[in-house]
């Protein structure tokens, strides 16, 4: 594959989910809720080990940190399509359908945020990487706090 067309296959998924014209398809809503939880699983298991760098707890080696941020970076595009209408449930507050526009934008919010922290990642700059894990952890919670069962 030329890397143009990985790239592009890369970003389709953001661009589907931004514009909010096609959702995948899933059989039953528990198969959307499946596939958006265990996105946001694996997501947070990486997004968990920056976590342990950035709080001391592990030891900063610059190539795990830019792995897990790029793990972070990509599957943050997925759980978006499995919000489809009719997928209610889960641990997902009825806000986000009743209130869509609002959790599209926490969406889009986090997506730009853990962008910055791969960002940071791949430069190697603790300080940098400190920092936008910070307010990429802050998006996560926003959305949690308004959209996600406690
Ligand atoms: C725009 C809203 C939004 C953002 C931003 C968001 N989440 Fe979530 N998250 C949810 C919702 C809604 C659920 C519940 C999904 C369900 O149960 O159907 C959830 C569930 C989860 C779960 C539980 C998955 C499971 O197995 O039930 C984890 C872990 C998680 N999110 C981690 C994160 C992390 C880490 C971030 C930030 C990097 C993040 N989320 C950002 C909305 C969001």
């Amino acid at each position: 594959m030329k890397l143009k067309h990985l790239i592009l296959a890369a970003i389709a998924p953001t661009l589907v989910a931004g514009t909010g014209l096609a959702y995948a398809q899933f059989k039953k809503p528990e198969d959307a809720i499946k596939y958006r939880q265990s996105a946001f699983t694996v997501m947070a298991n990486s997004f968990g080990k920056i976590a342990a760098v950035v709080k001391g707890e592990a030891p900063f080696n610059k190539d795990e940190v830019a792995k897990n941020a790029a793990v972070v970076a990509m599957i943050s595009t997925l759980p978006w399509q499995a919000f489809g209408p009719g997928t209610e449930g889960g641990n997902a507050l009825p806000g986000v359908w009743s209130d869509n526009a609002k959790f599209k934008a926490a969406g889009e919010k986090m997506q730009l945020a853990v962008a910055s922290l791969n960002t940071a990642a791949q430069s190697g700059d603790q300080e940098a990487i400190k920092k936008a894990f910070g307010a990429a952890g802050a998006t996560c919670k926003g959305c949690h706090d308004d959209f996600k069962k406690k």
